[in-house]
């Protein structure tokens, strides 16, 4: 969840870095650092929180003219988010920025230290630096020496490193994180980047490097280590840059979610246990229920943890809305972990109910996307969830992760209760490491769920139907369709149909059933067996074909439901997005909704 530039040319280097960051602010923001090179000397600036701490720094120091530089914006994995942490990473003589995981970097700086070299961070990152001066210092070949370095790394890592012992050059590696290269409009100008949208306007021709790839540029040549690479031009719209050639941001952050569930569980998994270094086991210190609070999207992902946390960590867990908890004058009692849900962070509702929890001496955690946000400062713990910048109003890939950080909530606490065989966790924990697969999204799903919205486009309303966690999947279905079709939807419990709202069932009541395989399936059917029964017009989807289904959504068969889960949630968001394309709304603004809701 990092962002890197790099430059070499005879504009305005510092200028090119600190725009460019700008640009992948998004993809984090703990702190950002820039390191800049001219002939012996190299000036570093580092800062914590946002870009706009940097860019003070800078206005307050007078600068150099610099020909190479290279820039860096971190979202924390390893070590807290510090200066001593902010890339770039010094050695003796050299600086690198990294994106990306060193799996093995524990070994290599004991290693490193060993052999004399000294550490300030507690990053996975400076092990580079390291490793690279002391091959330099044994080879004097900085190419060479970058060479063994790469060949040590294991794990993902996408590299620029500048080095006074070659002072008009940017060493480069790309494996796992995304890194391109770009000719300059300039004569003699290379610019690098980890997405797009910081080059639009400044380079044509780019090289999106594939894994593996790597070389060394100057301002008049780029030597590539092999010949796997080609290059391509840029688009010139940054509009476009940005959503990455998807219709709606609604679409690329839905295609996002494998990726950024990946980065939200980087680090915090090994093979027995989950691993958050921001809090501690003394978080469930004299607590005996968990209290959820949150509002829209961030509710339904509360009220799917409620589940697990009953299920796994064994812990009373009761879910409200935040605008109801506020006013009914709620008993709180410091047995109580108070536990906030919220993309933003800055949702009025949440942060006064966070608010009265702290005013009655309840501990509280916040799970948000935006670090330094007024949940985040107002909390004791915060659990970020690494979704990067989410912008289509309608909440995707915030979902999916808040999703993932609560399942691995519960087993962090399962662990500490001891309420969870080694066995079960350890298929829990294969479970959560093919989430990321699970939200991956095949052509032929999409195309299925863009050829059936055609047949949703009327009637008189939806039904979404699930049990246990399907059941706020089900109400995460249908605040989808509502707030980007404007059709009226409700999600259900199945089981509660009978009830009262199965009196509705008529041809053009659309119910859409979440039928999982691996969680009460015969249970759902029936239920579902029931509303065909009155001529509720049925969409299915589920692994297993359904003879009563008019129309069926097939999904992968799995072991796990929350894997399942994980793949129904994708169809849904593509499901209620074509439907809204077809009516012609505005995907990303619809009507009377706004991104964060900061008014009562
Ligand atoms: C759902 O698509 C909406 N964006 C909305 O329900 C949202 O989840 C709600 O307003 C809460 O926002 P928060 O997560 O930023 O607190």
């Amino acid at each position: 969840m990092c962002g890197i530039v790099g430059y070499i040319g005879s504009k305005d280097t510092t200028k090119f870095l600190l725009d460019g960051l700008k640009e992948l602010e998004y993809r984090g923001y703990d702190s950002a650092g820039i390191a800049l090179l001219n002939k012996d000397r190299i000036d570093v600036f580092k800062a914590l929180g946002k870009l706009n701490n940097l860019q003070d720094k800078i206005d307050h120091s007078t600068l150099d003219e610099y020909d190479i530089g290279i820039g860096h914006t971190r979202w924390a994995t390893h070590g807290k988010p510090t200066e001593l942490n902010a890339h770039p990473h010094l050695g003796e003589y050299s600086y690198v920025v990294h994106n990306g995981i060193i799996e093995n970097y524990k070994e290599l700086k004991d290693e490193l230290i060993e052999a004399g070299h000294n550490f300030v961070s507690q990053t996975d990152t400076e092990v580079i630096v390291h490793l690279f001066e002391n091959y330099q210092n044994k080879l004097n070949d900085t190419t060479k020496a970058f060479k063994e370095t790469i060949s040590r790394l294991q794990g993902a890592f996408s590299i620029l490193l500048i080095s006074k012992a070659n002072p008009e050059k940017i060493f480069f590696f790309k494996h796992g994180s995304p890194l391109i290269i770009a000719r300059g409009n300039e004569e003699e100008e290379v610019l690098f980047s980890s997405s797009d949208s910081p080059l639009i306007g400044l380079a044509k021709e780019v090289v999106y490097l594939e894994d593996g790839i790597g070389g060394v540029a100057s301002k008049n040549s780029i030597d590539f280590f092999s010949d796997d690479y080609s290059w391509s031009t840029l688009p010139t719209s940054k509009q476009f840059a940005q959503k990455n050639g998807f219709r709606f941001f609604m679409e690329k952050e839905t295609y996002e979610q494998s990726d950024v569930v990946s980065d939200c569980m980087l680090g915090r998994i090994n093979d027995e246990e989950i691993i958050f270094d921001e809090i501690d086991k003394s978080l469930l210190d004299g607590i005996k229920e968990i209290k959820i609070c949150a509002c829209g999207t961030s509710y339904h992902a509360g009220l799917t943890a409620s589940y697990l946390f009953e299920r796994l960590s064994k812990i009373k867990c009761n879910v409200e809305i935040a605008s109801e908890f506020r006013y009914k004058e709620p008993l709180l009692t410091d047995d109580t972990l108070f536990i906030v849900i919220s993309q933003s962070g800055e949702t009025a509702d949440t942060l006064e109910a966070l608010k009265m929890a702290k005013n009655n001496g309840l501990k509280s955690l916040v799970i948000c996307n935006v670090d330094n946000s007024s949940m985040t400062r107002m909390s004791d713990y915060t659990i970020l969830t690494r979704a990067g910048i989410e912008k289509g109003v309608a909440s995707t890939k915030a979902f999916s992760t808040q999703t993932v950080v609560l399942w691995m909530l519960s087993l962090y606490f399962a662990k500490i209760k001891d309420s969870i065989s080694n066995e079960l966790m350890k298929s829990e924990l294969h479970a959560l490491r093919e989430v990321p697969k699970s939200l991956l999204i095949s052509n032929s799903i999409h195309e299925k769920t863009k050829r059936l919205s055609k047949r949703y486009l009327h009637g008189h309303g939806f039904f979404f139907i699930g049990r246990d966690v399907f059941f706020p999947l089900a109400l995460e279905g249908a605040l989808k369709l509502k707030e980007i079709s404007y059709l009226h939807a409700e999600g259900y419990p199945s089981g509660e149909m009978k009830h009262g709202p199965i009196a509705l069932a008529d041809p053009e009541l659309f119910t859409i059933a979440l039928m999982p395989e691996n969680l009460l399936y015969d249970k759902i059917k029936s239920n579902v067996e029931e509303l065909s029964a009155r001529d509720s017009t049925i969409c299915s989807i589920s692994p297993l074909e359904f003879e009563l289904s008019d129309d069926f959504i097939k999904t992968q068969k799995t072991d796990h439901y929350m894997l399942e889960f994980f793949e129904m949630l994708v169809v849904l968001q593509l499901f209620s997005m074509e439907i809204s394309i077809r009516l012609g709304n505005d995907v990303d603004m619809p009507r009377n909704l706004a991104k964060s809701v900061t008014v009562e």
